[in-house]
């Protein structure tokens, strides 16, 4: 399996947790709508789990999104669109339907990061292996813009909404 699956073939499952040097510097969040059951620290003020499906809750405030991947990640991304406020990490495959569907024209800016992450296991020890692609974090609404050009970790690309798609301004 490749980026379908996560980032390397050998991430096979969902249960890859951001770097904390990545959460850190993009300051705090309302609520992580896909965290895992048992997590090695908080990713946000409150936290849905596949439990509780987060795609079937209402999102409240600014969100941070790492998706399960594979096919499932557009439906997550699709919902970060429309709730207009947060930021998502996804891989960096600019050329896919997923991006062209949700995020050029629809978010407000996305950051390349520099390098390859090192993910963390969910008992918070970090992969010895890098996630294999390159990865990138989504910004939707604009205070979530400028926190991205303010974390410093990587290069920030504004993007122009397409004015067709009527999207709210949460951030
Ligand atoms: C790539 S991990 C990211 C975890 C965490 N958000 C982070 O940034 O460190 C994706 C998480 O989504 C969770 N997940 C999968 N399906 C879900 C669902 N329907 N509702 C909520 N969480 C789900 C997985 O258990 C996994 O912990």
């Amino acid at each position: 399996m490749g980026m379908s699956a996560h980032q390397s073939p050998r991430m096979k499952n969902d249960e890859w947790l951001t770097p904390p040097e990545i959460l850190a510097p993009l300051g705090s969040f309302n609520l992580d709508p896909c965290a895992p059951v048992v997590r090695p620290w908080d990713t946000a003020a409150n936290h849905f789990t596949f439990k509780d499906d987060g795609l079937s809750k209402p999102w409240h405030g600014r969100v941070w999104c790492n998706p399960p991947f594979g096919r499932e990640a557009v439906k997550w991304l699709r919902r970060m669109a429309e709730h207009g406020n947060g930021i998502a990490l996804i891989p960096a495959r600019t050329e896919t339907a997923m991006f062209y569907e949700c995020v050029w024209g629809r978010a407000d800016a996305v950051l390349f990061i520099k390098g390859r992450p090192h993910f963390h296991y969910v008992d918070g020890r970090r992969a010895d292996f890098n996630s294999g692609a390159p990865i990138c974090l989504v910004a939707y609404g604009k205070r979530n813009a400028e926190a991205l050009q303010r974390s410093g970790l990587g290069i920030v690309l504004p993007i122009e909404r397409a004015r067709s798609t009527g999207e709210k301004d949460n951030g």
